[in-house]
């Protein structure tokens, strides 16, 4: 199979990055963090999620941050809602993409959004019909696909059937996350695999976070199944707050500088998205979570 000579990639460190801070993060930095991405050249940028502000505090300020937005043509805003309730807050701010989430492990689902796969599929199917109605996006990101922190190793008839769920409901197009970055390049072909039972390969994308370091081997295993869509954080922000030491995603600097050492075009521009990185890192007091980063930095002061 040739590798896909394009690559769309979805930043999703102002969401699922900025979510396990403990510090606050105004949302005037959340909005210039935007803005940074959008003028390094991500067309799709996960902004916030409309979630309850007790179980996630730092996406409290959701509505002013989508408010605060200038927006820029071509470019696709999503936000996270679990439910009616955050489809209804979220949808007066109109985003372009909604993502109903997800997990292929019972305890995870527990854990994150408080009910079971069934249930979660229950109150998700309300939010994907009054989405499509609203033509809005619905995207539904799956976790745990090879991994769970509760369960242990997840089997890939889990994923298909929560594939076959979110594809009963109207979900438009799925992520397979490794949410606990424990995934190698086999298993996470495995969890594609199944999911493309439900899904053709146009409309799944890949989530890594990069705790055991597998997220570029994984990407790259992906593509070689002809995934062209990717999730990753500048920065390598992240993890998420129901997924104990799990780190962040992996970083959109390593994904760019891998895809385009392999003519595969991504319309990024990796100086300005180092940047935007560099941007987000000081205002957290830590260096970029990037080897590619780090690496140009250094050449740049060098
Ligand atoms: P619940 O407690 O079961 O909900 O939480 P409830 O319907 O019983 O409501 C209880 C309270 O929450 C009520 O408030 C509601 O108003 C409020 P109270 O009367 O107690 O004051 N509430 C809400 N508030 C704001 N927005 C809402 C909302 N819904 C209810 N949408 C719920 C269920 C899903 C809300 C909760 O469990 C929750 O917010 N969980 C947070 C989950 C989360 O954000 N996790 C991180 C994102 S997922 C992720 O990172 C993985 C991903 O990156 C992929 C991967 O890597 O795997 C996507
Ligand atoms: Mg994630």
């Amino acid at each position: 199979m040739p590798l896909p000579s394009r690559v769309q990639i979805i930043d999703v460190g102002p969401r699922d990055g900025l979510q396990n801070e403990k510090q606050a993060v105004p949302a005037a930095v959340k909005i210039e963090l935007v803005h940074r991405l959008q003028a390094a050249g991500l067309s799709e940028i996960e902004v916030t999620s409309f979630v309850s502000p007790k179980w996630v505090p730092q996406m409290a300020d959701n509505a002013a941050v989508m408010a605060g937005l200038q927006r820029q043509r071509g470019v696709r805003y999503s936000v996270l809602t679990p439910n009616l309730q955050g489809f209804e807050a979220a949808v007066t701010t109109q985003p372009d993409e909604i993502v109903v989430f997800g997990a292929a492990s019972e305890a995870f689902s527990r854990k994150n959004i408080n009910c079971s796969i069934a249930e979660s599929i229950e109150r998700f199917a309300p939010v994907v019909q009054a989405a499509l109605a609203a033509g809005i996006a619905v995207r539904g990101a799956m976790s745990c696909t090879v991994g769970c922190p509760y369960e242990g190793d997840v089997a890939p008839e889990r994923v298909a059937y929560l594939a076959g769920l979110m594809r009963q409901i109207g979900v438009q197009r799925v992520d397979v996350a490794d949410t606990i970055g424990v995934g190698t390049p086999l298993r996470v072909q495995r969890a594609i695999e199944a999911t493309l039972q439900h899904f053709d390969i146009d409309h799944i994308s890949g989530h890594f976070h990069d705790t055991y370091g597998q997220a570029l081997a994984n990407t790259l295993a992906a593509l070689q199944m002809g995934v062209w869509n990717f999730q990753s954080s500048v920065a390598g922000l992240g993890g998420c707050p129901y997924a104990k030491g799990a780190t962040g995603n992996v970083a959109t600097e390593e994904v760019v500088y891998m895809l385009h050492g392999m003519d595969i075009a991504t319309g990024i521009d990796l100086d300005q998205l180092v940047d935007a990185g560099v941007f987000i890192s000081d205002f957290l007091g830590r260096p970029p979570q990037s080897n590619v980063a780090r690496a140009l930095l250094n050449q740049r002061a060098g």
